[in-house]
């Protein structure tokens, strides 16, 4: 297939959801991090969002998180103001005290024998791959069920680097970029100069999965890639299974995937795992979280030599992919709508993806 032969996706549907997708919400209906764990000391609490909810997260001085709506119950000021009291959170103010439920389970002044007040949304909350994971949507969706799983994260064949970042950019704009290897030509100065080499296309309900392999057409290779992924090797005869390397990248609604298998291998040498949590309630600014999985080479101890080189590369090309998303971002806010004009199927695949399993900006938090 070429890059631009069409696919099965009724114009019809284009047409509906063309101007809309940048006003699309993110389901919350799935879980997602608000914050990195590091960043939450036992005892303490840190005010966070997702959609322009305000989430007070908390961790006990034995350890545990939890998350709050972050108001008050009494006169709305911020929960993420207050102090940790054993399991509880007490609210800076009149000291009103909430259970990790939301329950309002003391009022110092109340008098004795009169009922407490209501108390405050409580949210399901799991602290995983060092991040803190809530989840603001209806339990009884299939998304409650469904956290997702990093395999490489934990193997000591694997180091990690968890993201985490603010993008001035609605979320479809990240899923879109990493999607669109067609883009290499922005990381021209970093990579050299690449020829993307689309190889399948799998849709399903959901998700969208793409495979890539590349090839180099000038230039070298550059270090910290190869530091990091081993050294390419040019797309041989189209048919012929694992003597090329191989990119797969794939959105399962709400998550992001990207694994690189270099030519023969059977373990990726790059997993990565993303997720773009809107922070506002329009919706334009997303937190990146993620996890960079990264196979160490053989020689023991080595990564870590290598590691700051993989650092400063990958830093290298997150930087010119969020200096052009927030610049589309700019350009939609600028013209008041999406007037992209999209070629390239898979990410026409992606945009029905994205629609389809979003929900109205407004009722989105
Ligand atoms: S505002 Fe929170 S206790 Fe009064
Ligand atoms: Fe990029």
């Amino acid at each position: 297939m070429s890059t631009t032969d069409p696919l099965p996706i009724s114009e019809a549907f284009e047409r509906a959801i063309a101007p809309d997708i940048r006003k699309t919400g993110l389901s919350p209906d799935f879980w997602y991090p608000l914050a990195r764990a590091r960043n939450l000391k036992p005892g303490r609490v840190l005010g966070v969002s997702f959609a322009g909810e305000p989430i007070a997260l908390y961790r006990t001085r034995d350890g545990q998180v939890h998350a709050l709506e972050d108001r008050c119950a009494h006169r709305q000021v911020p929960l993420s103001t207050g102090v940790v009291k054993d399991d509880c959170l007490q609210c800076g103010y009149h000291g009103w005290v909430y259970d990790h439920g939301g329950a309002c389970v003391n009022v110092p002044y109340l008098d004795k024998g009169r009922t407490l007040p209501n108390g405050v949304r409580g949210y399901p909350c799991r602290e995983a791959y060092g991040l803190v994971f809530v989840f603001t949507g209806d339990a009884a969706q299939p998304g409650f069920g469904e956290f997702p799983q990093v395999h490489t994260f934990g193997n000591p064949a694997y180091r990690t680097r968890v993201l985490d970042r603010r993008v001035a950019c609605h979320y479809s704009f990240m899923h879109e970029n990493l999607m669109d290897m067609n883009h290499q030509f922005l990381h021209r100065r970093l990579m050299g100069r690449i020829r993307t080499v689309f190889l399948e296309l799998r849709c399903a309900p959901g998700s969208v999965e793409i495979d890539y392999t590349f090839e180099r057409v000038g230039g070298r290779q550059p270090l910290g890639e190869k530091l990091m992924i081993g050294r390419r090797r040019h797309a041989p005869e189209p048919g012929v299974s694992g003597r090329r390397d191989l990119m797969r990248i794939r959105t399962g609604y709400p998550y992001q995937t990207l694994q690189f298998w270099t030519a023969g291998s059977d373990a990726p040498a790059l997993d990565l795992w993303n997720v773009y949590v809107p922070e506002d309630r329009a919706q334009r600014v997303n937190h990146t979280f993620g996890m960079m999985n990264v196979r160490k080479p053989g020689i023991p101890g080595l990564i870590h030599l290598l590691w700051p080189f993989i650092i400063w590369f990958t830093e290298g090309i997150f930087a010119e992919d969020r200096w052009i998303v927030e610049l589309e971002q700019k350009a939609f806010d600028d013209q008041g709508g999406d007037r992209n004009n999209e070629i390239f199927p898979v990410i026409r695949a992606l945009r029905e993806v994205l629609v389809s399993q979003g929900v109205a900006i407004d009722s989105a938090s």
